[in-house]
Order: C-alpha cells, then structure tokens, then sequence
C-alpha cells in the first residue's frame, strides 16, 4: 500500500494528542519543510514508517515532543536533546539576538547553564572569532552539549566546563567581554504548579531558582565582576518578578521585554 506524507500527518493526527505535535514529528522523520506534509507525496522508505511506530511506542500524552524525537530547534540550530536538558525556549533566541545587538567582537564568553549548548552554539555563529567557556553543574547536561558541539565541529572554540555557575577560578586568569546567562529562575515553591508538560519531563536542576527564583541570578551578579572586563556586558534572562531585587543591587542595568511583552531580558555593566 503507498503511503504519502498526508496520510502519514492524518495517521499522526489520530495517534499524537496535540496536533502540533504530529507534526512535529512527521516533519523530523520526514525531514522535509511543513509545507510539504500536506502533500501527496510517497513515503517511499520503509524506514520511516518503522521509526514512527517505535517513536509511537515511546509517546505519553503530556511529554514534550522534542523528548520524543530528539531534536530541538534553537535559531538556525537543529539541536540533540534528551530528558538531560531543558528544551531551549523562544526567549532564549530573542535573548541571544537582543545581547549580539549590544556587544561587539567579543572574544571570550562565558554561557552560564549551558544546557544543550543552544545559547553557545548560537553565539559561536554570532562572533566568529569569539571563544565561549559553556559551565554547567550537571555532567548529564554537558554530556548533551558535546553531542551539539561535535555535530556543529565547534570543539576548538566551545569549550565544556563543569562548574557551580562559573569556571573553577584558581585555573582561569583571563577576563570574558560577555557572561550570558539563562539560569534556572522559578521559584522553588512553583515548581509544582507548572504544567506537567515541564514539571514532569524537564530537569528539576534546570527550573529550580531557590527561593523567589532568585538565588542563581544573585550569585551570578555578585560573583560576575571577578570575571567580566570591566567594560563587559552581563545578559541574563530572567522572572519579571525579579526586577526590583536587581535593581537594588550594585550596578547599572536595563531591562528588556520579550515578544509577549513581559519584562524578560536584564542587562548589567559592573561601571557606568
Ligand atoms: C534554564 S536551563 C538553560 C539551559 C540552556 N542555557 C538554555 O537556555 O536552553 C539552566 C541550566 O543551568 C544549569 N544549572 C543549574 N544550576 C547550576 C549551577 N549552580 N551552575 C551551573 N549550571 C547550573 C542546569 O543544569 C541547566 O542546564
């Protein structure tokens, strides 16, 4: 019997319970732009009808569909990602693109909760000649992002570092023009009201802000100043909750809104 993309979409559509999500993953297997879906072309390997039903076997409504297929968008990045990282988000593209308008030619950075790598690989393309030091607390989460790097060939200018928040200090002398940021920041005690699509599936490691959400942004800015140039530039996303607490402390910052028009975007200088 000849199967065409359509039929593979309306087979999906019946099986996935979201029907963006169907489509998501008939376009991962097919690998072929939306567009093409609706289409009565043939699926004219075999393999691809087997890969769905395995993926089909694996799927519990209410788990992210990127988990599913193992691929996550970032940008222009097609990314690995599994339950060991947290699924980058569009705020943390317009994050990315926010920070590239206000800082020139860094030539080293230091991407805070690398997580699957997407901010770093993003900046990588952004500045050429940069160098990005990617920390993260969990082996898991880096382990991930190498995947990405190989796949990108970026091993000579990401470099993979396990660490609480920044690089271990007594090996690193040298000053970053840029510390990014999209650290963990919701508060501990709403961790359990979130949806079940995120609570359930994405790492605890990656959510968890302590109390107010706050206690990895406060470290970072308390602790940024040892490794930032003094004319560097701080990005962080953040909780528009969280505003006030960075306001009152010791450096000068702005705050920008995301697409939904909250306030998404902090960025600091240590000197006016
Ligand atoms: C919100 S996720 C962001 C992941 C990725 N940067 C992104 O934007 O998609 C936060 C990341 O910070 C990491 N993390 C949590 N606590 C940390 C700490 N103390 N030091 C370094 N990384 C930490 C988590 O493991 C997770 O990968």
């Amino acid at each position: 019997m000849t199967i065409t993309y359509r039929d593979l979409l309306k087979q999906a559509q019946r099986d996935f319970t979201n029907p963006k999500d169907a489509e998501y993953v008939v376009q991962t297997l097919l690998n072929k732009p939306r567009h093409e879906l609706f289409t009565f072309q043939k699926v004219d390997n075999p393999n691809i009808i087997n890969r769905y039903h395995k993926l089909l076997m694996r799927y519990q409504p209410n788990m992210p569909v990127q988990y599913l297929v193992n691929k996550a968008y970032f940008l222009d990045y097609e990314l690995y990602v599994d339950h060991r990282v947290m699924i980058p988000r569009f705020e943390t593209e317009e994050l990315v693109m926010k920070t590239a308008q206000k800082i020139r030619n860094p030539h080293l950075i230091i991407d805070i909760g690398t997580g699957s790598g997407a901010i770093a690989i993003a900046l990588a393309h952004l500045f050429p000649q940069a160098k990005i030091i990617a920390t993260d607390i969990s082996p898991d989460a880096l382990d991930v992002a190498q995947i990405n790097v190989d796949k990108y060939q970026l091993q000579n200018r990401i470099i993979l570092t396990l660490g609480d928040l920044f690089p271990n200090q007594n090996n690193w002398k040298q000053k970053v023009d840029l510390i990014i940021s999209n650290p963990p920041y919701i508060p501990e005690d709403e961790i359990k009201k979130l949806p079940p699509l995120v609570k359930n599936y994405e790492p605890l490691l990656a959510l968890n802000g302590g109390k107010n959400g706050f206690e990895l942004i406060q470290r970072i800015i308390e602790n940024g100043v040892k490794f930032l140039n003094p004319s560097g530039l701080l990005a962080l996303e953040i909780d528009p909750r969280q505003v006030e607490l960075i306001k009152s402390m010791k450096l000068s910052r702005e705050f920008e809104k995301d697409n939904q028009g909250m306030i998404r975007y902090a960025f600091a200088k240590y000197k006016n």
